[in-house]
């Protein structure tokens, strides 16, 4: 289960620390890449150079590294990893997780991270036992994370105590477990695939309180990032702003502008077996983004736009022949001459036309009309229908189309 799995294992200053080296070996005899991350406690404990030898990777422990100047860019290392596995977690640590401190580099990848993120304690048992402590185990579970419980487990030995860290074989099984279960919850024709979805609107800045955006709801996008999930995929969804719940089990990536959209598209699309781009991006953002709230002046106003960056075709320009990208259209003249442009255009393997033509379909409802075209100029027209079915419908697009690749 944890082959290819891309996992940051934090490491906090503890006595426990020590077990993190086994911890690591572990990991990357399963077959994950293992990031170490660790506080600056941590390396009075068990030294970075060990780590980094198991690893097969330099270990991370601050926002810079003085000697070559890099900047180990926390947001970047959030959406890398697959998992985050902090052990030994700290009750200093888990008192700053549980409150949102980030005084130093593993705090802030915890804060970016979009993945399941796994917490294994390691203390002494009247710092387990603080109350103090365990609300912020409790505060920690209510907001997702999971909890590798302290060793009482087979495996205890030496310093058996309610605090003390779980055997890295335990942590191991509880991880496969954990992630075993997760799949065959989900058992579906889209297994083991890696999906991509952009949804709802940006927003291109005019100053600190203004901007330029679109009435997308996001919930095209949204039901078809849930109906690829519970199809057995991988789902990573980077949203513009939008109101709506995370589905289920979906990797939730924010973004404002088209410029952050295309980053962090363009980041997930080089491992996306599945791309599709529902978002409403906008073509044109002001050329200037001024520092202050602009006063009203003359009575006309005008903004300089440039156009942004068309990220469904940077991505069709790098597609593999093994990668699917689907994108969309709406059209209010010329709709299939003008669909088929794009999709040609762009180099999608299908294009969804939505239909402007229908009462309650589009944009804001909960409803769309849509025409999927394929690369031959075949095409299937469905009926009005929620936006839950029509995601149904494109994913059956999906699952036969990599159907006939096999
Ligand atoms: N798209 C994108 N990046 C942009 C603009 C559009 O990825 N900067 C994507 C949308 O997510 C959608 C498709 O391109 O999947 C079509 O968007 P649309 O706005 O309908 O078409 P454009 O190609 O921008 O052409 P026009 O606005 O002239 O119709």
């Amino acid at each position: 289960m944890l082959k290819g799995k891309k996992i940051i294992l934090g490491i906090c200053g503890s006595i426990a620390a020590y077990k993190a080296a086994a911890l690591t070996r572990l990991l990357v005899k399963a077959g994950a890449e293992v990031q170490v991350v660790m506080t600056p406690d941590a390396v009075e404990f068990i030294t970075p150079l060990t780590l980094s030898t198991l690893s097969n990777k330099p270990v991370l422990t601050a926002y810079f590294e003085k000697k070559t100047g890099t900047w180990n860019h926390h947001v970047q290392l959030g959406l890398w990893a697959d998992l985050v596995l902090i052990a030994p977690a700290s009750a200093n640590t888990l008192a700053k997780l549980a409150n949102g401190l980030c005084d130093n580099l593993l705090c802030a990848v915890y804060l970016s991270a979009k993945c399941p993120v796994y917490l294994a304690p390691a203390m002494d048992l009247d710092m387990w036992a603080h109350p103090s402590t365990q609300s912020n185990i409790k505060k920690l579970q209510e907001y997702g994370n999971r909890l590798i419980p302290p060793g009482t487990g087979e495996l205890a030995s030496g310093l058996v105590g309610e605090g003390r860290l779980a055997e890295p074989e335990e942590i191991l099984r509880f991880l496969e477990k954990t992630l075993a279960d997760a799949a065959s919850e989900r058992k579906g024709p889209l297994n083991g695939k890696k999906a991509l979805v952009s949804a709802g609107p940006t927003h291109e800045a005019i100053d600190p309180v203004r901007f330029i955006g679109n009435h997308s709801s996001g919930k095209m996008g949204y039901a078809i990032a849930e109906a690829l999930h519970q199809l057995g995929a991988d789902v990573t969804l980077v949203s513009g702003p939008t109101s709506l719940p995370t589905p289920n089990g979906v990797k939730r990536i924010d973004v404002v502008s088209a410029k952050d959209m295309l980053e962090a598209c363009s980041l997930a699309f080089a491992e996306a077996d599945i791309t599709v781009m529902s978002a409403a991006v906008a073509d044109y953002t002001p050329e200037t983004v001024a520092d202050r709230k602009i006063k009203k002046k003359d009575t006309h106003f005008t903004i300089a736009l440039k156009k942004t960056t068309d990220i469904l075709a940077t991505l069709g320009a790098r597609k593999q022949t093994h990668q699917l990208l689907v994108g969309f259209a709406l059209e209010t003249d010329n709709e299939l001459a003008n669909a088929v442009g794009k999709l040609k255009k762009k180099n999608l393997d299908f294009i969804v036309l939505n239909s402007m033509q229908d009462k309650g379909a589009g944009f804001a409802g909960d409803r769309n009309k849509i025409t999927i075209i394929d690369r031959n100029h075949q095409q299937v027209t469905f009926p009005l229908k929620t936006k839950k079915e029509v995601a149904t419908d494109i994913c059956d697009f999906i699952i036969k189309a990599l159907g006939f690749r096999q």
